[in-house]
């Protein structure tokens, strides 16, 4: 497959995520918990997902482009420490719901991160 393919895997996947990320936060924000979550399923479904398809479209991404040829480079390894960020983020809305604000503030920074680091390269 094409770098572009997977472009828009890994892409769809971010979609993914920060849209599920966004409505858990607010679901907390206004009070809700776990059990009054009517779409919970869907959003962590939509989640896990969604963190697959970053993982696979990265990747493949990495592979399709010829990235790889001399093992992962080191910006990677901070773009994978973003990713498992986000996917602890998960969680947090539901455990420590006071916390949602700084989540929806904390969430983009970090997308935005992984996008510089991906175009920058810095390491
Ligand atoms: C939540 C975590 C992540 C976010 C938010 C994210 C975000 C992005 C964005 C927005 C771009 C497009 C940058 C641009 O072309 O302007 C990008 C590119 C890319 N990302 Fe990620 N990413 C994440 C995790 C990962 C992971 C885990 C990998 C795995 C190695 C990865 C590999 C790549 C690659 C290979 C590119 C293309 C770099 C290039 O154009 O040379 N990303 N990422």
């Amino acid at each position: 497959m094409s770098p572009e393919v997977y472009k828009l895997v890994h892409v769809a996947g971010i979609l993914m995520v920060f849209m599920s990320l966004g409505g858990l936060a607010l679901h907390a924000i206004n009070g809700g918990t776990k059990d009054s979550n009517g779409g919970r399923r869907l959003t962590t479904m939509t989640y896990g997902i969604g963190l697959f398809l970053i993982l696979l479209g990265g990747f493949g991404w990495l592979g399709a482009a010829g990235m790889m040829s001399a093992g992962m480079p080191g910006w990677t390894w901070a773009k994978l420490g973003i990713w498992m960020a986000v996917g602890a983020l998960l969680a947090l809305p539901t455990v420590k719901p006071e916390l949602s604000r700084l989540v929806w503030i904390v969430a983009p920074l970090l997308g935005v991160l992984g996008a510089w680091i991906a175009r920058a390269k810095p390491f």
